[in-house]
């Protein structure tokens, strides 16, 4: 079934000032790694706030399809795993639906085994180059045994009797990579190491450690971190408590600052640092967000946002800023939108293999609606309307990309003019109460069924 034969097209307006207080979904990095290293483990591992959108059940799907038993009980998810070294080869391709992180993980993560894997998906994610993770596990021994032109997706993988542990550095900012080497050193013998001389998220590195991987990080005076992990060790089921998504929490965040006389508050959302540049960037533009109750739950930093709609202004947000908000910039072009003054946004290049290339959707989203905006190679830059009263009245081609539909919903809840995007199914890959939730703070978007 794909989701372009479903298109539903759905139209946002002019809303009254957002209020209430609202929780987004777990976050979805942490969610995808919670069902893979608890389908992995020996013994048990219970998941609350997991994640339920499409992604991470296509994940949870294929620990299943390898041997894990994974069951939902009442409010918790719980997981029998097979143990490390122990997965067992699929009857059937994998279709990771449109989850990228889910089938790039995944990749490593059986690439070390002497067995052979098929990967599929959708159209979206059959477009994005899987070469970054495929030539890493080619070093390692693992034999691409098919794939669509460009080591893209249908594809299949064969693992060696033993992998070869490797010292591999990341030629791009990208956490999906970089755990990709990593799961695929847990089947290996030895210490894989990776070199990461940007840090991007580091969920893999944290929550290995915490289910008894041996891994070490080392930063150098330079900020490059040295990741070593020694394979074939045991890993241990864990209780995980998945925080709120910074990046779902992006949407009603924005909406709150751009719709005029707005108050929220949006609960237990992840503060890690490798996750709070979009937090970061909108303060500098004069956004009024108070970072409330911070706290620790299960080894990560939460807290609570209170948002006010905020008289926002242009600024330059810099290329080495880009890991820590990088799902985030759609929204936040969204939020320039509606400041005084230009907004320049550098270091994009890798919003081009997103689940679209998410710098020209975003670009061409905003010309639709009147925004005046300007797309480099690897950059964006845009002239905001406060009080958006030219704006709005386009229709926004989504290319089957969940980020690219909300944020521009998010856009005509302050536009002059409503704003529609030709298709919100795929928002249930990461966010399925987005429509529910955005409708109890206010939001007035309409579904076209
Ligand atoms: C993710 C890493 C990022 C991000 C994606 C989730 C992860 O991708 O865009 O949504 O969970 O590791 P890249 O590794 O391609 O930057």
């Amino acid at each position: 079934m794909s989701h372009a034969e479903e298109a539903v097209p759905a139209t946002a307006r002019r809303s009254p000032p957002l209020a209430g207080v609202a929780r987004v979904p777990g976050d979805k990095s942490i969610s995808h790694r919670s069902m893979m290293f608890g389908g992995l483990a020996s013994g048990e591992t219970r998941i609350s706030g997991l994640l339920e959108g499409e992604d991470v059940m296509r994940t949870g799907a294929a620990m299943r399809a390898m041997g894990a038993n994974i069951e939902k009980r009442g409010a918790e998810w719980v997981i029998r795993g097979t143990g490390n070294g122990a997965l067992l080869e699929p009857e059937a391709p994998l279709d990771f639906g449109n989850a990228g992180t889910g089938s790039r993980l995944t990749m490593g993560l059986v690439g070390a085994y002497d067995m052979e894997t098929t990967f599929i998906g959708d159209a979206s994610l059959s477009k994005r180059p899987m070469g970054r993770v495929l030539n890493p596990l080619r070093e390692m021994g693992v034999q691409v045994l098919k794939a669509a032109e460009g080591d893209r997706m249908p594809l299949t993988l064969r693992g060696p009797r033993q992998t070869a542990p490797i010292t591999y550095r990341v030629p791009m900012a990208s956490a999906q990579v970089k755990s990709a080497v990593l799961l695929a050193g847990l089947n290996t013998p030895g210490i894989t190491t990776v070199i990461e001389p940007v840090m991007t998220r580091d969920h893999t590195e944290k929550m290995l450690k915490g289910f008894g991987a041996n891994l070490e990080v080392e930063t150098d005076k330079d900020g490059v971190r040295q990741i070593r992990i020694e394979g074939q060790g045991s890993l241990t089921g864990q209780t995980i408590a998945v925080p709120g998504d910074p990046s779902s929490a992006g949407f009603p965040l924005v909406a709150a600052l751009v719709v005029p006389g707005s108050d929220i508050t949006i609960e237990n959302v992840l503060m890690n640092p490798t996750r709070t540049g979009l937090l970061l960037t909108l303060q500098e533009m004069g956004g009024n967000i108070e970072v409330l109750n911070r706290r620790n739950a299960g080894g990560e930093d939460v807290a609570d946002l209170r948002v006010r709609a905020s008289e926002l202004k242009g600024v330059t947000v810099p290329a080495p800023r880009a890991p820590s908000m990088i799902d985030e910039y759609p929204v936040l072009a969204v939020a320039a939108s509606f400041a005084e003054g230009e907004t320049l946004m550098q270091g994009l290049d890798e919003l081009r293999v997103k689940e679209s290339d998410r710098l020209a959707a975003t670009a061409a989203g905003l010309k639709v609606n009147g925004v005046d905006c300007t797309e480099g190679k690897d950059w964006l830059s845009l002239r905001g309307q406060p009080g958006g009263k030219a704006l709005g009245g386009g229709t926004v081609a989504t290319h089957l990309d969940h980020r690219i539909a909300m944020a521009f919903l998010v856009l005509g809840l302050a536009t002059e003019k409503p704003v529609t995007i030709d298709d919100q199914a795929m928002i249930a890959t990461s966010f399925p109460e987005f429509m529910g939730l955005m409708a109890g703070l206010g939001a007035e978007i309409e579904v076209v069924e």
